[in-house]
């Protein structure tokens, strides 16, 4: 049987991608700060194995060694811890936490894994970034900004493991708007998508070894479009962005 760790597995995406490897047949371990979250976690699934872990802290590279020996090993590091707000106004704290979580925190337990992996000889490393890292959004600087970090810190692993000819499949997740506590209340979000389905989606670019996986559909389409855009289109989008996304 098959050994996956999930990192963020207490609510949203990373809950049900943890649940749906379990109903596949894998050996799962989760993690996330809520204790009570773990818990419930585990009355759903009883052979789930869990640790209470924050990116953010020193000791969570210990504390994934610690679920790793459980388990008894690992062949799936599955990261979907994150944090992300809209913040125009700039607060200080807002954008600092997201680059400790997403930017610090994410650095922290991706080596940890790779490590691992290169010791062990083989393995999968999957994160969630996101479409936000495609361009810099203005309403959310810290957020956008520390997805655009992930996407080059997953590919520069790639090149790593291609480098150091070791077997370690690297799969960048980056979706769209999901339905989960992360999108703040009272905002508009155009095309959402329930986290079950997304998980469906990124389980099966997981079993398929995607290295690159944008969800869904509309959402690479959208991408496509985004990319082409010259730069002074993307930041004065006025009247543009506000008719079409919302934002
Ligand atoms: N929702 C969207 O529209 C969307 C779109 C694209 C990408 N994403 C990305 O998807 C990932 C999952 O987000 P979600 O939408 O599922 O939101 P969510 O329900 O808020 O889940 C976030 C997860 O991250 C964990 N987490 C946050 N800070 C942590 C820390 N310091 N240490 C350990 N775990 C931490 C949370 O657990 P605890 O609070 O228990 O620690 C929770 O399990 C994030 O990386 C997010 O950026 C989301």
């Amino acid at each position: 049987m098959k050994r996956a760790i999930v990192i963020g597995a207490t609510s949203g995406i990373g809950k049900e991608v943890a649940l749906l490897l379990a109903k596949q047949g894998w050996i799962v371990g989760a993690a996330g700060r809520r204790e009570n979250k773990l818990l419930e976690l585990q009355q759903e699934i009883p052979s789930v194995h869990i640790k209470s872990l924050d990116v953010t802290s020193a000791d969570a590279p210990f504390k994934i060694n610690e679920l790793i020996s459980e388990m008894g090993g690992m062949d799936l590091f599955f990261l979907s811890s994150g944090i992300g707000k809209q913040n125009a106004a700039l607060d200080e704290t807002i954008e600092l936490q997201t680059l400790e979580t997403n930017g610090v925190g994410f650095t922290r337990v991706i080596t940890a894994a790779y490590r691992y992996f290169r010791k062990q000889g083989n393995g999968h490393i999957a994160a969630i970034s996101s479409i936000a890292g495609t361009k810099g959004i203005g309403t959310a600087p810290s957020y956008s900004a520390t997805k655009k970090f992930q996407n080059t810190y997953l590919q520069a692993l790639a090149q790593l493991a291609y480098l150091e000819k070791i077997p370690i499949q690297i799969t960048d997740i980056r979706p769209g708007f999901v339905d989960t506590a992360l999108l703040d209340e009272g905002h508009y979000y155009p095309m959402k998508m329930k986290p079950q389905k997304v998980a469906c989606s990124i389980v099966k670019a997981v079993n398929h070894r995607r290295r690159i996986k944008i969800i869904d559909h509309r959402y690479a389409l959208l991408v496509f479009f985004w990319r082409l855009f010259p730069r002074c289109v993307w930041e004065k989008p006025r009247y543009f962005l506000r008719k079409l996304f919302g934002f």
